[in-house]
């Protein structure tokens, strides 16, 4: 008799989305907001069944949200079997436990969610460690008997997710071990990049920034011509590529990193310092915005406070508009009007800008000529006496 192996397929986790109208967030940025969350949650493979918003002048103290919108929420997830109930706001340690308790069903919040992202892309033996160091920071105070039994994943993932029965002190004193652990390894690590940096003092630094998504590798691969990474998913690049370029006949180094997001949580923030600091070491930012987002000045703001709080913020920028092969033309316009876009984004941000399109290599001659400008300005200050053409030696 004929043998036949059944293989099951896994289904697909699901989830709803729970976010807070407040004062200060319009119905329509909730939306935003909202809809940036589902996206991250696909790139965790999870689907999302529907999205519930409440409008409160103050968050309620033990869940969040308040009673009877947590009881819709409730009737929904028994209804269809939801897995996960995904908040936009931070849950404390408290308002999870209580919220989980009423739900019956796993709680995370967008905090967790990116914590996540960031443990399945990290590919380097430097991301990997850093966002085991953060998931670790952000677990110790959220352990409770619900967490997993850590003593038996020594070696492995903090386990996000997951019940275990392990006594909770002892699970603390894991934790805080792993923590001590992998703050040694880091700064191993970080030695080794501050001795490749130094290595890398004779040449123009330019680095790529932007919010997630924008086109940044795209544009690496085009001004190094190297093979990059290039994915329509969010937080592709985790930690940093260098690559050499040449802009006409000055050689530089460019820097592709990990793009920014709302809410990035401060304890990834903290973890990959020493990949920020390849920004903070730079000469001149390319800042890549996705013009055709319909929050992409939110973008920038958001990308600002960041470089603000890593100390990057009051270097050369220049602003790159990407993705204008997606706007629509105004008025009569035949194409939309890049000289007329520059000029209002200068005026608004202060930084020189350029509008492109990677994808379609258009506007690059621009780009490219604005961006020789700025580095011939570094190379000049690095070789006063006019050493033309000089490519000094760089361990990438
Ligand atoms: P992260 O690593 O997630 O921060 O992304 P990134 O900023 O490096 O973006 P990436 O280069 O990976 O591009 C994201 C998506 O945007 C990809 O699907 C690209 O093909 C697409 N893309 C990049 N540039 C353009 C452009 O000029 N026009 C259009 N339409 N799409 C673009």
């Amino acid at each position: 008799m004929e043998r036949r192996r059944i293989t099951s397929v896994p289904r697909q986790e699901t989830a709803v989305l729970v976010a807070l109208l407040t004062p200060h967030r319009s119905r329509q940025q909730a939306q935003e907001h909202l809809d940036e969350l589902a996206l991250l949650a696909y790139t965790l493979g999870i689907q999302t069944l529907a999205q519930f918003t409440q409008h409160l002048e103050k968050p309620r103290v033990r869940t969040l949200i308040g009673e009877g919108k947590l009881a819709e929420i409730d009737t929904f997830v028994k209804m269809h079997q939801v897995d996960h109930v995904i908040f936009d706001d931070e849950l404390t340690p408290s308002q999870t436990r209580n919220v989980e308790a009423a739900l019956g069903c796993s709680v995370l919040d967008r905090n967790r969610i990116i914590l996540n992202i960031f443990a399945m892309r990290a590919k380097t033996k430097q991301a990997k460690t850093q966002v085991m160091l953060a998931q670790y920071e952000y677990l110790l105070p959220r352990l409770t008997k619900m967490w997993s039994h850590l003593s038996r994943q020594k070696g492995g993932n903090p386990g996000m997710r997951g019940p275990g029965e392990k006594e909770l002190e002892t699970d603390r004193r894991i934790v805080k071990e792993k923590i001590g652990l992998l703050r040694s390894q880091l700064a191993a690590i970080d030695r080794q990049s501050i001795i490749q940096r130094k290595q890398r003092k004779n040449f123009v630094r330019v680095s790529l920034v932007g919010y997630t998504n924008v086109g940044k590798s795209t544009l690496m691969r085009l001004l190094s011509k190297a093979e990059v990474q290039v994915e329509d998913r969010l937080f592709a690049t985790i930690g940093s590529t260098v690559r050499r370029a040449v802009v006409h006949d000055i050689p530089y180094l460019l820097t592709d990193t990990v793009g920014f997001i709302r809410k990035l949580p401060h304890t990834l923030i903290a973890c990959f310092r020493s990949t920020l600091n390849e920004v903070r070491e730079a000469d001149i930012l390319l800042h890549v915005v996705d013009i055709s987002h319909p929050a992409c000045e939110e973008h920038i703001g958001i990308v600002q406070e960041t470089l603000q709080e890593i100390g990057a913020v009051s270097l050369p920028t220049l602003l790159v508009f990407n993705k204008i092969d997606r706007l629509q033309p105004e008025g009569d316009e035949q194409t939309p009007n890049v000289a007329h876009l520059q000029q209002s984004y200068f005026r608004q941000y202060g930084h020189t800008s350029v509008c492109i399109s990677a994808q379609r290599q258009e506007h690059i001659a621009e780009l490219k000529a604005l961006l020789y400008q700025h580095v011939r300005a570094v190379y000049q200050q690095i070789y006063p006496h006019g050493v033309e053409n000089t490519v000094p030696d760089v361990v990438l």
